[in-house]
């Protein structure tokens, strides 16, 4: 079963995956053309009852990184509907099969959309993003109230520069579309570190009660993120000040505060 987030011009079909991870799968499509881009496709059947339903024509499959998750169906929907796979550059070390190249700023075309391309590199150096009008197809760089993590060929360094100077100067208005629902984990993490945990204020609280593991969560904008986003607010003196273990953060290098917490949600 999947949503769709209907506009005049074009329509994005998002969906759960039912697995441990929670990745979320997306098809994003012109309404005049019926021309599409299935971004990471890991769920066949479920990408599939899109297309169908809807007589979408793939023109693209799209990977904001390499992990497996992201890559699963590459080859399925690629010989299917004979449409060219677009990853990042990086990929050639890892992909045995052919690929267009994306860079920094490039811009895909489908049908009458115009997606711009991202270069947001440490959850893997490969990984890409795309945006679109008012959404923002972030991968697995920033989810809602958490970063992707850098245990599989990842840089936490290069990650905290695609957060704090690349990311967090994005438009507040655009709405992330991240390729995991970890929102539930997220909040209890930020919960886990605040002395106080009714810190964590009532719009979580609310989210946090309203939670139910077989549905996606809303939609929520970088300033969003901004505000409540832990990752985001290392540089806030108010946010520091509330948290139980306050000294670890005194280091007043934000990189470092940065490392730290993505060390302490990796123990979470
Ligand atoms: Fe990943």
């Amino acid at each position: 079963m999947y949503e769709s987030i209907v506009d005049n011009r074009f329509t994005i079909y998002r969906f759960l995956v039912q697995n441990s991870d929670r990745n979320i799968n997306y098809v994003l499509s012109c309404n005049s053309t019926k021309e599409c881009i299935v971004i990471d496709p890991l769920d066949k059947n479920g990408i599939e009852e899109i297309i169908k339903e809807n007589s979408l024509r793939p023109k693209y499959i799209f990977n904001t990184h390499a992990h497996p998750d992201h890559i699963k169906y590459n080859d399925f929907f690629i010989s299917k509907y004979e449409c060219p796979l677009l990853a990042h550059i990086d990929c050639r070390e890892l992909f045995e099969f052919e690929f267009e190249n994306v860079f920094e700023n490039d811009i895909v075309k489908v049908g009458n959309l115009n997606l711009k391309v991202l270069h947001t590199p440490g959850h893997c150096h490969e990984h890409v993003s795309l945006i679109f009008d008012r959404y923002f197809f972030c991968g697995d760089s920033i989810f809602n109230l958490g970063v992707g993590n850098v245990n599989f060929r990842g840089d936490v360094s290069m990650l905290f520069r695609t957060i704090t100077h690349k990311i967090k100067n994005l438009p507040d208005q655009l709405l992330l579309l991240p390729g995991h629902d970890y929102l539930k984990n997220n909040i209890t993490f930020l919960q886990s570190l605040y002395a106080n945990s009714s810190e964590i204020g009532s719009e979580l609280d609310v989210l946090l009660s309203n939670f139910k593991p077989s549905k996606l969560s809303p939609l929520f904008n970088i300033g969003f993120e901004k505000r409540n986003n832990p990752f985001l607010r290392i540089d806030e003196f108010t946010f520091l000040d509330c948290l139980e273990r306050k000294d670890l953060f005194k280091n007043e290098k934000i990189e470092f505060r940065f490392k730290l917490l993505r060390q302490l949600r990796d123990e979470h």
